[in-house]
């Protein structure tokens, strides 16, 4: 069975009191609930993994290059000035895709850029929990190798 690493970054462990507002009142733990139902229909394993520390989510990327088949990726703030983060995905050559719940370029001037996006297959920006989910359809599709 195809693994799947979804990976967090900083302060999204807050999720559910963390800018309700922004980021809805759903908590990690609901966001990841609802992703691991749509791995069950989509016959893939997920290994979730959340970080405040750069360094911790670089060496989980790396980790990915080894033991996981995609990666869903919301770096958090590290979106936008990690190149770090931008050289771990682009070294272990695992097809990423980047997700957030808000729309970074509906936002601060800071968020608009990703360094990040360049390297990945694609962005899903600004669906709430859904654009996680959006983000796996998508790599998963790849790895079956749909053209669409
Ligand atoms: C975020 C957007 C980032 O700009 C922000 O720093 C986050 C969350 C999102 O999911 O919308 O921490 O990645």
């Amino acid at each position: 069975m195809k693994r799947v690493a979804v990976i967090s970054g900083p302060n999204l462990n807050l999720l559910g009191t963390r800018e309700v507002d922004v980021y809805g009142d759903l908590t990690l733990e609901d966001v990841e609930a609802q992703v691991m139902q749509r791995a069950a229909e989509l016959g893939v394993e997920i290994a979730f993994f959340q970080s405040n520390h750069e360094g911790a989510i670089v060496d989980r990327i790396q980790a990915a290059g080894g033991d996981d088949d995609a990666i869903v990726l919301n770096p958090g703030a590290y979106t936008h000035y990690s190149y770090a983060i931008r050289d771990a995905v682009a070294a272990v050559g695992v097809p990423c895709v980047e997700v957030h719940l808000s729309n970074i370029t509906a936002r601060e001037e800071f968020r608009e850029r990703s360094v990040i996006a360049p390297v990945c297959a694609g962005q899903v920006s600004g669906f709430g929990a859904r654009s996680y989910i959006l983000g796996l359809d998508a790599v998963v599709a790849m790895l079956k190798g749909d053209e669409r």
